[in-house]
């Protein structure tokens, strides 16, 4: 079988949605590679700033690795703006619903809401509401998201850092993206500190 026997979905039998199966496993194996292609593109979209995107995304991952941050924090650091591409408006929900099946809670709701957080830092210059963040005060993951944008998302726009390599960090996606999807021992796991060395920022009100 090259194809199903289908033209309509509800047409289709077992042996149609099994070959389909089969497909599809295969397809999820190369995420990671895709993922890691998608970031290259990044490069072309958003000029202006000192750095591009992708290097806006490799400065996030090297400074949440230098921080001593856990494999799920490199990661999502490394994609946290992977959304820019098509989805320029709400890119922190699309990079966030990209890592939910294979990362800590903690790591996809700070992904998913660092864009709102980080309007304290410009809201101010382009009229929006830079306390947006404001509204999640509270949140058992407010201050690890206060935290990864003053640390890891805001500062790194710096071409003078060194920063590593898109490889260094190809490993790291591998095997976050070779995980169990909705591994409930992953998504659940015990939210650890940010890292052992970030700057804690203090408490919200
Ligand atoms: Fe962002
Ligand atoms: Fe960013």
């Amino acid at each position: 079988m090259e194809n199903v026997k289908f033209t309509q979905m509800k047409d289709g039998d077992k042996a149609d949605y099994d070959f389909l199966t089969e497909h599809e496993i295969e397809h999820t194996k190369g995420t990671a590679d895709r993922l890691l292609k998608a970031l290259v593109e990044l490069d072309e979209g958003l000029s202006g700033y000192k750095i591009t995107r992708l290097g806006h995304s490799l400065q996030s991952a090297t400074r949440a690795w230098n921080a001593g941050a856990d494999i799920d924090w490199v990661v999502s650091a490394l994609l946290h703006d992977i959304g820019d591409i098509f989805a320029p408006y709400n890119h922190d929900e699309y990079a966030a619903t990209i890592l939910k099946p294979f990362v800590r809670e903690q790591c996809r709701w700070v992904v998913e809401k660092h864009g709102d957080f980080q309007l304290v830092y410009y809201g101010e210059h382009v009229g929006a509401n830079p306390n947006k963040r404001d509204a999640y005060a509270g949140h058992e993951f407010f201050n690890d998201c206060a935290e990864f944008c003053e640390n890891w998302d805001q500062s790194s726009f710096d071409p003078a850092y060194e920063t590593k390599p898109i490889e260094f960090f190809a490993p790291m996606v591998q095997q976050v993206f070779a995980r169990e999807p909705y591994d409930e021992m992953v998504m659940n796991a015990a939210p650890p500190p940010l890292a052992d060395n970030t700057v804690a920022l203090s408490p919200a009100a």
